[in-house]
């Protein structure tokens, strides 16, 4: 009994040491992402719900996350039927959201293929391919991002900003603080 009672300690302990070691690990990435672009702060839930909800896309509609976090952003739009793939910087979080999107789509195979994950860094990715990007930044970035998006996205094409303004974009609907934006 008490073998047993040693044993699960150990697990435990290892455990914790094992999810310590991660977290120290991933500590550099999140400041690595804020001097790229933006901090790590997730939109919660009950927004992205109703950002999926903001716009009617055609069905094979393209959505791009710039700067995808944990996933959700993109796994909520692969919900809707979109194809909707993910740009992060941090590859801890890349991991998480690829974990996170097996699992929400574990019974849905055409759903987990149409979401991808990308550890990159958006700076450096074409966004021409996309019907909608969507932006959680930060003010620093909005100008420079503005010029890339003007750049490269398709006239047609929509971006959904979260709290953040973009400073000569044309603002469409509003939703609080979820605004969608055009590039024509
Ligand atoms: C405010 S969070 C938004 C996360 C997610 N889009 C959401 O709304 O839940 C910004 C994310 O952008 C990532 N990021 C910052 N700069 C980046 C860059 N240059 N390239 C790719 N990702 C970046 C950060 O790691 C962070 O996860």
């Amino acid at each position: 009994m008490v073998l047993i009672y040693q044993i699960g300690l150990c697990i435990l302990l290892s455990l914790i040491l094992l999810s310590l070691l991660v977290n120290l690990a991933a500590f550099p990435f999140f400041f690595y992402a804020m001097f790229m672009g933006a901090f790590y702060a997730p939109t919660p839930m009950k927004k992205v719900k109703r950002m999926v909800g903001l716009l009617k896309l055609k069905k094979n509609a393209r959505v791009l996350d710039l700067g995808s976090g944990d996933g959700r952003i993109v796994i909520e739009f692969a919900k809707m039927g979109y194809h909707a793939d993910g740009i992060e910087i941090n590859p801890f979080l890349v991991w998480r959201s690829r974990v996170f999107n097996w699992w929400s789509f574990r019974n849905d195979r055409s759903a987990q293929r149409r979401t991808r994950f990308f550890c990159r860094n958006f700076w450096q990715a074409d966004f021409s391919d996309y019907d909608l990007v969507v932006v959680y930044g930060i003010t620093r970035i909005m100008p420079r991002l503005e010029k890339k998006l003007r750049a490269e996205l398709k006239p047609s094409a929509k971006i959904i900003s979260h709290g953040f303004k973009f400073p000569h974009l044309k603002v469409g609907k509003e939703d609080g603080d979820l605004r969608v934006y055009s590039v024509d």
